[in-house]
C-alpha cells in the first residue's frame, strides 16, 4: 500500500451483507453510518478520515461492554453518549472474558459483542474496536486469559507459542468486527492494534497483527494507541514494519492522582496531541475523561480531578493546538470490575473512572461539557479540515490566542486561553482580529481557569457570522429558518456580530440585548451579558430568518440536539433526550426526566409525544412548543430482612475429603518466578485462575515442629487464611505485582503452632485458603511480571524436616466451566461457590436465621448469609439501585457479593479499597420479581457485621426496556 501521499485509499466497497438497520429510530447526522446503510469508502488524509470523499470529525466515547454485564444497558449508555454530543465508541475487546480455556471461545448473552456492534450500527454512531490481544485496561492479565500464561513463548512477541494462542484469539473476534464495519454498511470506522506497544519491540508482531486482521476482512484504516513514544509505529520510524496507518497518542495530562484534585493542572503536562505521521490526521486515540483510583480515595475525587474546568482548558487547548479531528475519551463510562475482573494493582470493584456518565449511569456536570463541546466539534463541517492560521493578538499578555482556519471556507477557529496555565484570575484584553470578513478590535475576557474556541468567517445555516465572543454549542436548520445556542462565561459581556445585504429586523423576545447595523459593512452587531437564556429573532435583511439562543453554560446545559429524518430538532428541558422522530406535524420523542417540568421543543411540527404519550402543547413567540412533562414516581425500595446463615470452610476440618483434588506434585512450571518450596502450588499451573483456592497439606508430625512458613501471592489486597488440624492459625496479606521483580520472600506469614496440637508420628492437615485478586498486567511486556503465580508458592515446617504432601481445589470445573452464562470470572473455590450457595433457588431453609446483620458477630472462616427480596418498581423508569454496605469498610473481614448469582463486588478493610455502594445492574437486578441476595464472608479476625441496605442511585421516568439477563439457578 501507498503510504507517502495524499488521501490514502484503505478501503473499498465490499459487498458482503449489511447488518440489519431494523429498530433504527432515526436517521444518522450528516455523514455518519445508518444514513444509508450501504458500504462506504474510508479515505483519509493529513486533515481528517473522510467516507465516500466527505470529512467527518470523531469525537469518541470510551466504554467497555465487559464493565456492564447487561445487554439492554448497553443501550442505555450508548443512547446517553450519543445525546452528549459524541458521534463515536471505542472499544476493547477482552480476550479473558471470552475465553475460559485454551481453545474455548463464547459470544453468548452479556458476552454478544455481534449484538452490542448491531445496536451501534443501527444508532448510526461509529466505533473504533480495540481488540488487542493485549488491551490493558486495568482488567486481568490486561486482557490476557490466565491460561496464556501455562503457554510458552513470550507475550506481546513473535514468539510462536504467544502468536498460536493470539491468534486463535483473533480468529473469533475479527469475522465478529469484520461484519460490522463502515464498508460493509456498519459501524466499525477504525480498527486498533496492540495497546501502548512502545518502539523498539517487536516490529514483527505489530505488522503480523495487521496482517492477520487483512487476512480476516479487516478493510478500514488500522490504528494504534501509543503512550511514551509518539514515533512509535508511524511509516517514518525505523524500517517501516508495524507501522500503522493512523498512530494515535493516549494522553493523560491530569495524572491519577485524585487525592490532589484541587491542586493538579496538568503535572503530566499540558496534553496536546501529537500528529505522528504527516500524512495522517490527529488522533488523540485515549485522551484522559477519569482517572483510576490509585490512592484509594474514591472515585468522586477523580471527577473532580477531571471536571469541567480541565476539560474546558485541556480538551479545547488540544483541539485547536494539535488541530486533531479524532479525539476518543477515556472513559466516558466505566462501568464495574464485577467478578474477577479487576486487574488488582490499580483497582477495585468499581470502575467508575471518575466518567461524565456515572457507573450507576448517571449524567454529571462532566457529561454537560462533553455535550457543549461535542456539540460544537460536530456541528461545524469546517472544523474537520483546518491548518495553523495567523492568530489575533491580545492587548493583555495574560491573554493568548491560538488560531486555525479551514482553507476552504477560511473559516476561522480562535481558542482563547491564559497566557500562563496555572492562571486562575480574571483577565480582559482587546484581541486584534482580522477576520475573513475584516480586521475587528474585539473585547474579550478569561474568568478563572478556562478556554474557549471563539469562531470567525463561518457560514451558520443560512447566516453570516462574522465573529462572536460567545461560543457556539450548535445550531441547525429548524422550519426554515437558522437557530443556534451561544454561550458565555456567567455575568460577562458578549458580543456576536452577523452581515445581511440589508438591514434586518431584529427582535428580543427574551432577555437584555442591543443591536446596532453598519450600512456600510452590513454588520449586525449584538451586544449583552450572559445572564439566563436571551432570545433574537433576526429577520429580513437578504437572508432566511434566524433565532439565536444565548446563554451561560448552565442555561445551555439542558438543550439536546437529535437528527431525524425531517432534520435536527433541538429539546430543552428533560435530563435526556435518547431519540427524535417527525412525522407530519407530529414529533415523538423518547425522553428521560428526572423531575416534573418543562419542556420545549424547537422542531417542523406541532404536536408532540414523549414516551408515547401526547403532550399538551403550545406554541412560543420562539416558534417552539412547550408543555409539561410529569417526573418519576416514587420509588421504595425493601429493607433486606430475612437473612439466613450458614459457615463453612469444611476444608480447615482434618475429616475433611478432599480425595478428588487435584494433587499439587508438579516440580516445574512455565512461571519464570522461582517457588519457595516444592512442589510448585501456583494455582494456575493446576488450571485454577479466578478466585479464591484452597490448598491441603499433609504431613506426619515429628512432634518438633514449631511454626509454620508461608509465602503466597494474591495481588494487593489479598490475603490467606491458615489452619492446621482444624485450629484457625491467623492470616497474612500476599505478595503483590512489586513481587515480580522478584522478591525471595513475597507475602510471607510465619504462623506459631500452639503446644500439644501435633502428635509425633500423627498424620496432621495443613489448610489454607488462598484469594487471587486477579493477575498483573503486561503493560511492561515482561514475562516475569505477566507470569507471576497466584496462589502458595511456598510452605515449609519449621522445626521438622517432614514432607508434605498437596491437594488443590478451585472453581467448580477449573477451566471447564460449569457457569457459562456468568462465565470464567464469576466465581472462585469457596466452598458455597463450588456449591450453589451463590445462586438463587439455593435450599437455604435449613440455615440459621439472623433479624439483621447489623452487629451479627462473625468468627475467622467463611460464612455465608442470603436473602431474597422483591421489587415492583415503576415501569417505564428507570430506577439505577445499589447495595450499600457500612462506612468505613471493616477492618477484620470482607464480603463478596453475589446478587441472583452473579458476583458484583468485594467489599471491606484490609486495603480492599474505599467502595461501600455496589451498584446491581437492571437485567441482573429484576426490577419487577423476586431477587437473591448471598453474601460470602471471610473473617480474618472476630469481627462484627455492619448494616446492607437497598439505596438508589437516581431515577427517572424513561429509560429503555430491560430484560432479565439469562441468570440460571441452583439446580
Ligand atoms: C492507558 C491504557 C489504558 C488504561 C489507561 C489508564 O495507558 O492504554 O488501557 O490502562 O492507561 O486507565
Amino acid at each position: 500500500m501507498n503510504r507517502a501521499f495524499g488521501a490514502v485509499l484503505v478501503a473499498i466497497l465490499a459487498t458482503a451483507s449489511a447488518p440489519s438497520a431494523a429498530g433504527a429510530t432515526r436517521a444518522a447526522p450528516d455523514g455518519a453510518p445508518g444514513a444509508a446503510r450501504a458500504g462506504q469508502v474510508v479515505t483519509y488524509d493529513q486533515h481528517s478520515v473522510m467516507l465516500d470523499g466527505r470529512r467527518i470529525l470523531v469525537q469518541g466515547a470510551e466504554m467497555h461492554y465487559f464493565r456492564l454485564p447487561s445487554p439492554d444497558l448497553w443501550r442505555d449508555v450508548l443512547e446517553k453518549i450519543r445525546a452528549g454530543g459524541f458521534n463515536t465508541v471505542s472499544l476493547y475487546f477482552d480476550w479473558a472474558y471470552h475465553s475460559p480455556k485454551r481453545g474455548v471461545y463464547d459470544f453468548t448473552g452479556v458476552r454478544d459483542v455481534d449484538r452490542l456492534l448491531r445496536m451501534i450500527d443501527e444508532m448510526g454512531m461509529w466505533a473504533i474496536v480495540r481488540p488487542g490481544p493485549y488491551i490493558n485496561a486495568e482488567t486481568t492479565g490486561g486482557g490476557f486469559p490466565a491460561w496464556l500464561k501455562l503457554v510458552p513463548g513470550k507475550a506481546r512477541t513473535s514468539a510462536p507459542g504467544y502468536t498460536a494462542a493470539y491468534t486463535e484469539w483473533l480468529d473469533h473476534i475479527n469475522p465478529i468486527i469484520a461484519r460490522h464495519q463502515v464498508t460493509r454498511g456498519g459501524s466499525v470506522l477504525m480498527y486498533n492494534v496492540e495497546n501502548e506497544y512502545q518502539a523498539n519491540t517487536d516490529a514483527a508482531y505489530m505488522q503480523a497483527l495487521q496482517d492477520k486482521a487483512r487476512a480476516d476482512g479487516i478493510d478500514v484504516p488500522i490504528v494504534t494507541n501509543v503512550c511514551c513514544d509518539a514515533g512509535s509505529w508511524a511509516s517514518t520510524w525505523g524500517s517501516g514494519l508495524g507501522a500503522v496507518q493512523i498512530p494515535g497518542v493516549d494522553d493523560y495530562p491530569q495524572s491519577f492522582d485524585c487525592a490532589n484534585a484541587e491542586t493538579a493542572w496538568g503535572p503530566w503536562g499540558e496534553g496536546v496531541t501529537e500528529r505522528i505521521r504527516p500524512d495522517a490526521p490527529g488522533y488523540a486515540a485515549e485522551y484522559q475523561a477519569g482517572a483510576i483510583d490509585l490512592g484509594d480515595t474514591g472515585y468522586e475525587r477523580c471527577r473532580e480531578l477531571t471536571g469541567p474546568e480541565y476539560m474546558r482548558f485541556f480538551y479545547k487547548n488540544n483541539a485547536i493546538t494539535s488541530g486533531s479531528t479524532l479525539f476518543s475519551y477515556y472513559m466516558t463510562f466505566g462501568g464495574t470490575n464485577w467478578g474477577w475482573l479487576a486487574q488488582p494493582n490499580d483497582v477495585y470493584t468499581s470502575y467508575d473512572y471518575g466518567a461524565a456518565i456515572t457507573e450507576g449511569r448517571q449524567l454529571t456536570a462532566k457529561y454537560d461539557e462533553f455535550k457543549r463541546q461535542g456539540y460544537f466539534l460536530t456541528a461545524l463541517a469546517p472544523l474537520a479540515k483546518t491548518d495553523p492560521a495567523t492568530a489575533p493578538t491580545s492587548d493583555s499578555p495574560a491573554l493568548t490566542a491560538v488560531a486555525r482556519s479551514n482553507p476552504d471556507t477560511g473559516t476561522q477557529f480562535v481558542l482563547l486561553r491564559h497566557t500562563d496555565r496555572a492562571a486562575a484570575s480574571d483577565d480582559s484584553g482587546v484581541l486584534d482580529w482580522s477576520t475573513p470578513d475584516g480586521r475587528y478590535r474585539v473585547p474579550v475576557r478569561v474568568v478563572g481557569k478556562d478556554a474557549k474556541i471563539l469562531v470567525a468567517g463561518y457560514d451558520l445555516g443560512g447566516q453570516r457570522l462574522v465573529w462572536s465572543t460567545s461560543e457556539i454549542m450548535t445550531h441547525a436548520a429548524i422550519g426554515g429558518r437558522d437557530v443556534a445556542v451561544l454561550y458565555g462565561t456567567e455575568a460577562t459581556g458578549g458580543a456576536t456580530v452577523l452581515r445581511y445585504p440589508a438591514r434586518p429586523r431584529v427582535r428580543v423576545l427574551d432577555g437584555e440585548v442591543t443591536s446596532t447595523y453598519d450600512p456600510a459593512t452590513g454588520d449586525l452587531r449584538l451586544d449583552y451579558r450572559h445572564e439566563g437564556l436571551a432570545r433574537v429573532e433576526i429577520s429580513g435583511g437578504g437572508r432566511r430568518s434566524a433565532l439565536l439562543l444565548l446563554g451561560t453554560h448552565a442555561t445551555v446545559s439542558p438543550f439536546w440536539r437529535m437528527e431525524t429524518d425531517a432534520g435536527p430538532v433541538l429539546v430543552r428541558g428533560t435530563s435526556l433526550v435518547r431519540s427524535a422522530t417527525v412525522t407530519g406535524a407530529a414529533v415523538r420523542l423518547r425522553a428521560d426526566t428526572a423531575a416534573p417540568g418543562q419542556i420545549e421543543v424547537f422542531a417542523p411540527a406541532r404536536r408532540l409525544s414523549v414516551n408515547g404519550q401526547p403532550v399538551g402543547v403550545r406554541p412560543t413567540p420562539s416558534g417552539s412548543l412547550v408543555g409539561r412533562l410529569p417526573g418519576p414516581d416514587r420509588v421504595r425500595l425493601p429493607r433486606l430482612t430475612g437473612w439466613r446463615t450458614q459457615v463453612e470452610a469444611p476444608e480447615a476440618a482434618p475429616g475433611f475429603d478432599d480425595s478428588r483434588w487435584v494433587v499439587a506434585d508438579k516440580t516445574t512450571s512455565l512461571s519464570p518466578y522461582q517457588p519457595n518450596t516444592l512442589p510448585v502450588l501456583y494455582a494456575d499451573d493446576y488450571g485454577y485462575h479466578y478466585g479464591n483456592v484452597w490448598y491441603r497439606g499433609r504431613f506426619t508430625a515429628t512432634g518438633t515442629e514449631t511454626a509454620l512458613k508461608l509465602n503466597a501471592i494474591t495481588g494487593r489486597r489479598g490475603s490467606y487464611l491458615v489452619w492446621l488440624n482444624g485450629r484457625y492459625l491467623g492470616a497474612a496479606r500476599g505478595g503483590v505485582e512489586d513481587d515480580s521483580v522478584p522478591n525471595p520472600d513475597p507475602g510471607p506469614g510465619t504462623f506459631a503452632i500452639p503446644d500439644g496440637l501435633l502428635t509425633a508420628g500423627k498424620p496432621a492437615v495443613l489448610s489454607v485458603l488462598v484469594e487471587n485478586m486477579g493477575h498483573n498486567d503486561d503493560w511492561t511486556v515482561d514475562d516475569v511480571r505477566m507470569r507471576q503465580p497466584r496462589g502458595l508458592t511456598g510452605a515449609a515446617l519449621i522445626g521438622s524436616g517432614a514432607a508434605l504432601s498437596w491437594r488443590i481445589q478451585g472453581a467448580r470445573g477449573g477451566e471447564d466451566l460449569t457457569d457459562r452464562a456468568r462465565g470464567p470470572l464469576n466465581n472462585g473455590g469457596l466452598y458455597g461457590e463450588r456449591h450453589g450457595w451463590s445462586l438463587p433457588g439455593y435450599p437455604d431453609g435449613s440455615w440459621r436465621r439472623v433479624g439483621s446483620l447489623a452487629g451479627t458477630p462473625v468468627a475467622p472462616g467463611v460464612t455465608w448469609y442470603r436473602t431474597t427480596f422483591g421489587l415492583d418498581l415503576p415501569r417505564g423508569q428507570d430506577t439505577s439501585v445499589a447495595l450499600r454496605f457500612a462506612e468505613p469498610p471493616p477492618a477484620g473481614h470482607r464480603v463478596m457479593l453475589f446478587l441472583n448469582g452473579w458476583q458484583l463486588g468485594l467489599y471491606g478493610g484490609g486495603g480492599m479499597g474505599p467502595q461501600t455502594d455496589f451498584v446491581l445492574p437492571a437485567g441482573l437486578l429484576r426490577h419487577n420479581g423476586t431477587n437473591t441476595l448471598a453474601l460470602a464472608v471471610t473473617a480474618r479476625e472476630a469481627s462484627e457485621l455492619g448494616a446492607v441496605s437497598l439505596v438508589s442511585l437516581g431515577t427517572q421516568r424513561g429509560g429503555v426496556p430491560v430484560l432479565p439477563v439469562h441468570s440460571p439457578a441452583f439446580r
